[in-house]
């Protein structure tokens, strides 16, 4: 279920001989099992490493969150895409969404999909959230022998985000394996028939799209708070400017956004519970936890492992000086496993406080669905907990090899009401 499953590899405890050494275009079967011990090594040997196409790459918590709350830092990566994808849909798709935009692009988009990331927004999902993690438990109940990631992570995050899209449920999977070959194109190296399939996509996923907008367009009563297209084509309708390509790649951006990241907190937020029982034990007798616990989870699996910027000028972070004009790899996956922040960091400790991870971001382009992240985890995990009287592996977990969206292909399970 998580991105490209053709790619997946068992979990093997591999420590690198010479983490220093790393090549993130060539990335070793163990690293995409556990990159904890590449992390730790680049942060306590060299925390401005060069990559092999001369970008840098940051892995202290001190340095990811300077380089990230710099204002001055692009995401526009038209230059470097367009060398990297040719102008084809996929960079179409990677240089239109507010991810990929500055300001005053971005702030435009953010301005019109925010009021549906609002606190009192998202609380109001709750009921339908309840409701979902219901049906999926009893299926689980079912069945008793699943895969966690396919048979439960994944059902949640997406019919939410595509109930907030306004795009039928049924369609999840179908969208959700467009999504992972559009974001798959973003790892370090990649291949031409991974590039031509994130084209594709892109090019599917628009035409799935378009009749929702068109027939969105033509309602007289057309309602901008029913959902994200709804939003899109009112302020379109209102003579903001918006683009019919902006408001296509704004619904894709929504949908992987809202799915990928969140079935990956889930998959990988459980395994790593599993391999600390004394967690689950403390989280059952200390439901009082859960938002510690589900911040703990955040940190611990940080589901978006790298990001990229571009300095508009030189930059100080505290190892050292960022020239002006480089592109940047930014971890916040290492950040959240710093020792010189984080006691015990490869430890799970669900009443971890204070816990300031930066698996969220920081500064402009922060996470929008972060309150829709923990409301929904917030929900699923304890009703898990409580349901099951005991939840143990019944089959070796597998990770996908996707270094930036780090998460498990399969997580086969056995669970006992
Ligand atoms: C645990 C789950 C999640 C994690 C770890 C996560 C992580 C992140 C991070 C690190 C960023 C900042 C990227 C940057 O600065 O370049 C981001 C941005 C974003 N996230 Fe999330 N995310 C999660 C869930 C969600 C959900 C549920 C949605 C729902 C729609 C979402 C939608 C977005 C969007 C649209 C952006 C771009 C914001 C902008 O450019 O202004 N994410 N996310």
């Amino acid at each position: 279920m998580a991105n490209n499953d053709k790619l997946t590899t068992s979990v093997q405890t591999a420590v690198p001989a010479d983490a220093k050494s790393i090549n993130i275009f060539a990335l070793p079967d163990s690293y995409f099992a556990d990159p904890t011990p590449w992390f730790k090594k680049l942060r306590d040997e060299d925390p401005i490493h060069q990559n092999a196409d001369g970008s840098l790459l940051l892995t202290r918590y001190g340095d990811v969150k300077a380089l990230w709350r710099d204002l001055t830092g692009l995401v526009d990566k038209r230059e470097q895409f367009e060398r990297r994808f040719g102008n084809g849909p996929v960079f179409q798709h990677h240089t239109s969404g507010m991810l990929f935009r500055d300001p005053p692009a971005h702030d435009r988009l953010r301005h019109i999909v925010n009021p549906f990331f609002t606190q009192s927004s998202i609380e109001r999902l709750s009921a339908y959230i309840d409701t979902r993690v219901d049906e999926l438990l009893a299926n689980a109940t079912e069945m008793r022998e699943l895969d966690f990631v396919k048979d439960f992570a994944f059902g949640l995050p997406i019919s939410v985000i595509c109930r907030i899209l306004g795009v039928p449920n049924e369609d999840g999977y179908y969208l959700h394996t467009l999504g992972a070959k559009i974001l798959f194109v973003l790892n370090p190296h990649v291949s031409q028939d991974d590039i031509d399939a994130g084209h594709a996509a892109t090019t599917q996923f628009m035409d799935y799209l378009r009749p929702f907008i068109h027939l969105a367009r033509a309602r007289p009563d057309l309602d901008p708070t029913d959902n994200i297209i709804s939003a899109m084509v009112y302020a379109e309708k209102q003579g903001d400017e918006i683009s019919e390509d902006e408001i296509l790649h704004m619904c894709i951006l929504m949908l992987n956004g809202g799915h990928e990241t969140t079935t990956n907190l889930m998959g990988v937020g459980l395994n790593g519970l599993l391999d600390h029982p004394d967690q689950i034990s403390r989280w059952r007798d200390q439901p009082e936890l859960l938002p510690f616990a589900i911040e703990e989870l955040i940190r611990f699996v940080s589901p978006l492992q790298l990001q990229g910027r571009r300095t508009t000028r030189e930059v100080k972070v505290p190892s050292g000086v960022i020239p002006a004009d480089t592109e940047v790899v930014i971890s916040p996956a290492a950040a959240n496993r710093d020792e010189r922040v984080f006691d015990n960091p490869d430890g799970l400790d669900i009443g971890r406080k204070p816990n300031a991870h930066l698996a969220f971001g920081a500064g402009i382009h922060v996470c929008i669905g972060r309150p829709l992240a923990r409301l929904e985890a917030s929900i699923a995990l304890p009703k898990i907990l409580k349901h099951f009287s005991r939840i143990e592996r019944s089959g070796t977990p597998e990770f996908n090899r996707n270094a930036r969206f780090r998460g498990l292909a399969r997580l086969p399970v056995r669970l006992e009401p």
